[in-house]
């Protein structure tokens, strides 16, 4: 039997809470399996709300003795919460309830990862912790005391009172129950200070486990950098004294915002050279900021409803991606948020799962903590922002903070500054927040006397959650090149609203190449069926840095088609392009290192499932190693140079040059990999003082099957660094023959250090068994069932890691009726477990269904 039967919730049924809480006091006698809860509640009738049950949400939790008024009371009491008659005026509920943090597997509300008490409350969280009206619109300002035997115990705003083993923390800004955080453990904190720009000081500390202290250094300069971000560019200013973030092994997602106390993955803080790659440093950097943004993006102004997710999420997904721009490089920043977006965010759309980024109607809120409502809301305001300008912009977010501060908000409050400080009627734009799926733009170009035309027609294709999209408003950066490589017209903006559109360039001395959606100005499927000779045009001399990559990424993804569908030779030209892009010494090595990747194999999946045909994985994975080793011996003479000026020579730092070095030596040395056998990647190992270097030797080695040494060296060196050792066993699936994917990873969980309970650990080599395409895929059907196997064993003990895994099955239906065949029968059999969890019941429902 299941949880309970699920029940759909909807945007359009929201109704205010019935009274108001003016504050909450709890307070914690801290035991592993029974740990005691007392709350005192002081509730109001909300005047606003007609409708007066009062009904607090409260799970698994053991109620001990409630009182209204002093008065002892008699709750009806559901596994879902619980319903009590109370006064008509003001009053005060106490309650008492029992709860096991030992117990809690899941992961969610108050529970112990390596002997420390910490919680992770939202969205839903705060209900397996006391009864309490659970829902983001219900602000208080809370009094926590907690009493346990531990050196550190944290919780919101400033502290109160602290002496042994017994702490009183205040936040004096109301905020809503997901954002209650709590931490009690043997923890070390690594502290500094930050003054903000009206001269208040205010304390940070990172606090981790003994043994950690040397990795928090990088993660605390982050913050201090972005402390100093939100003051220049967004006028915003911490509002604590005290700002504390701790990090944690057993953590379902990255981070968490909780209001003066963010809670880390220790994955997405803890850094140090030796331990983290550079793309560990970036993440990282960009983690530290978003958490601290949601302080103002989420916290000051949170969401009304879940349903309004995107609010916080969206906008604070692009605010980081503005602060790793400035802090990095932007055309880097861009190109990579573009490959990620389509390497997450399209499948979701194009498939079973697509919902609009403000979703309509939900089971289970933590199945839509996706890269939709993420990656696309970033981007629906990213648009907005090229829509209306920088200047109307930052008006617009002023009035937002201005008006909004301390208040539960909706997607119409946000777009109404847009509105009011522009004059524009932003109602099309919103179906960028109702509609589901991608948008396909289509460019078609007349040339005739010196005039251009292009037509432009945009088309979404229906899904269940859209069925009948209508034209949205499509920003299109368009520039134009001439035949000599000098820009013709620079980058301007084209308002696309209708369905089908054109625009003219006259006076033209030549035809020109056209440069279309500049720095991806839009999140649609771009079909402008441009010649190779144009594209290698492009990529030669595009002015605007995303579109000169996009264009070599082009030539690529048409060169491995040809190959795959035609058993085509890879194409010269584009090797002769990529091979002049890679050795023009004026670029950005991080650049350069971009223009080097090719399109992943699910991508090259996805574009033949568009143009109608059935991928076959064994044969897009054929034609990339293909394309590896033709790279490698075409640019054979290049890559002993281009390895040895970009080994950096100074002492490790994980900026954006170094890496951008680092990342271009890398890409060479997979190519001389394959040439010399591992010789050079062998010595790099051997020499390698920090982590990005010698993983990426490993890395090598392993791909050419000569890294059995190193794999036993790595092992035996990082064993007790768990962060380390999730590297250790990603990577051993992620290189892996396709046919040997699943045999690894099964060998991989017999390991006694597979701590499957982990979620880190789990992702590691479940997460990279199903983003191997070519081996999840593989024609045998072994990696579908492995990875069944493992979700079947996951879910009791944690249904929001199993259900978020669920997604490796979204693209099922491009594939062949044998593999679907093969999934269909996984996916049902995860269907068929007696209690499956309500998350990935959900989830697979919705795959299945496809
Ligand atoms: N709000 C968090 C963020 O985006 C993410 C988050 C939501 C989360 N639910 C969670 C983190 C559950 C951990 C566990 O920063
Ligand atoms: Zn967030």
């Amino acid at each position: 039997m299941r949880d309970a039967a699920p029940t759909t919730i909807f945007l359009a049924d929201y109704t205010p809470f019935g009274y108001e809480v003016d504050s909450v006091a709890l307070h914690f006698t801290l035991d592993p399996h029974q740990t005691r809860v007392k709350s005192r509640i002081a509730f109001r009738p909300n005047p606003d709300a007609t409708d007066k049950t009062f009904f607090l949400h409260g799970e698994k939790l053991k109620l001990v003795a409630a009182t209204i008024d002093g008065a002892s009371v008699t709750p009806d009491v559901t596994d879902q919460g619980l319903t009590c008659a109370v006064p008509d005026g003001p009053f005060v509920w106490e309650a008492e309830v029992e709860i096991d943090p030992a117990g809690n597997t899941a992961l969610e509300g108050l529970y112990m990862s390596n002997g420390m008490y910490c919680t992770q409350c939202e969205a839903e969280g705060f209900r397996k912790i006391t009864y309490y009206p659970d829902r983001p619109d219900v602000m208080s300002v809370f009094t926590v005391t907690i009493d346990g035997p531990h050196p550190v115990l944290l919780s919101n705003g400033n502290p109160v009172e602290t002496r042994k083993h017994h702490a009183e923390w205040h936040d004096p800004w109301p905020k809503p129950a997901y954002l209650f955080a709590l931490v009690a453990g043997d923890l070390v904190a690594h502290t500094d200070d930050f003054t903000t720009m009206s001269g208040r000081d205010v304390t940070l500390n990172l606090y981790v486990r003994p043994g950690d202290e040397g990795k928090c250094a990088f993660g605390m300069q982050a913050l201090k950098d972005s402390m100093k971000w939100d003051e220049k560019v967004y006028g915003r200013e911490y509002d604590l004294d005290l700002f504390n973030i701790v990090a944690v092994d057993d953590f379902n997602m990255g981070a968490m915002e909780n209001k003066g106390l963010n809670i880390f993955n220790s994955s997405a803080v803890l850094a140090s050279p030796e331990t983290s790659t550079d793309m560990n440093f970036e993440r990282i950097e960009a983690i530290i900021a978003h958490e601290y943004f949601h302080n103002w993006t989420g916290n000051r102004i949170t969401c009304r409803d879940w349903f309004q997710l995107c609010l916080k999420e969206g906008l604070t997904v692009f605010r980081d991606s503005q602060f790793t721009s400035d802090m990095r490089s932007a055309a880097v920043k861009r190109i990579s948020d573009v490959i990620d977006l389509r390497g997450r965010q399209f499948p979701e759309d194009q498939g079973p799962l697509a919902h609009p980024v403000r979703p309509e109607s939900f089971q289970e809120i933590n199945n839509f903590y996706t890269a939709t409502v993420y990656e696309k809301g970033a981007e629906v305001i990213g648009m907005l922002k090229r829509l209306v300008g920088d200047n109307a912009y930052g008006a617009a977010v002023d009035l937002y903070f201005e008006r909004h501060d301390g208040q539960a908000c909706t997607i119409e409050d946000w777009l109404a500054v847009f509105e009011e400080t522009t004059g524009r009627d932003l109602s099309q734009f919103k179906r960028w927040y109702s509609q589901a799926g991608t948008p396909h733009l289509k460019v078609t170009e007349d040339w005739q006397d010196g005039t251009l035309t292009l037509t432009l027609a945009q088309h979404t294709p229906p899904s269940s959650a859209t069925p009948n999209p209508q034209p949205q408003v499509i920003p299109v950066a368009i520039g134009l090149i001439g035949p000599d490589g000098a820009e013709v017209r620079p980058t301007e903006m084209l308002e696309m609203t209708e369905a089908t559109q054109t625009v003219t360039y006259d006076g033209l001395a030549a035809r020109p190449t056209v440069s279309a959606l500049r720095g991806f100005s839009a999140p649609v499927v771009l079909d402008h069926d441009q010649s190779d000779a144009e594209r290698a045009h492009l990529l030669a001399h595009d002015t605007d840095p995303f579109n000169r990559w996009e264009a070599g990424r082009n030539l690529a993804r048409g060169a491995l088609l040809a190959m795959i569908r035609k058993g085509a030779d890879p194409d010269t030209a584009y090797l002769d392009g990529l091979q002049r892009v890679l050795t023009d010494r004026s670029l950005d090595p991080a650049y350069r290192a971009l223009m080097m990747g090719l399109p992943s194999q699910s991508d090259l999946a996805a574009t033949l499932h568009n143009l109608g045909h059935t991928p076959d994985p064994a044969a897009i994975h054929a034609a990339t190693e293909a394309m590896r080793a033709a790279q490698a011996s075409h640019f054979a003479d290049d890559l002993a140079p281009l390895y040895a000026e970009n080994r950096v020579q100074e002492p490790y730092a994980p900026d954006a040059r170094q890496s951008g070095m680092r990342s271009l030596a890398g890409g060479v040395l997979a190519l001389l990999s394959r040439l010399d056998g591992g010789a050079q990647a062998r010595a790099q190992y051997q020499q390698a003082d920090n982590m990005t270097e010698q993983l990426g030797a490993l890395a090598c080695l392993l791909r050419v099957k000569a890294g059995d040494a190193e794999l036993a060296a790595f092992e035996a060196q990082w064993k007790d660094d768990r962060l380390v050792m999730d590297k250790w066993f990603g990577m051993q699936v992620m290189q892996a023959d396709p046919e040997d994917v699943a045999a690894t990873a099964h060998r991989l969980t017999q390991h006694s250090d597979f701590n499957w309970k982990n979620p880190n650990r789990f992702r590691a080599v479940m997460g990279s068994l199903a983003m191997h395409h070519a081996g999840f895929h593989h024609a045998s059907g072994a990696g579908y069932t492995l990875l069944a196997d493992w979700l079947i064993r996951l879910d009791p003990v944690n249904p929001q890691t199993t259900a978020r895994l669920c997604s490796a099955f979204q693209t099922w239906k491009r594939y062949d009726g044998d593999r679907q065949a093969l999934i269909a029968a996984e996916l049902d059999r995860i269907l068929d477990t007696p209690d499956l969890s309500g998350d990935t019941t959900e989830m697979l429902t919705r795959v299945r269904t496809a």
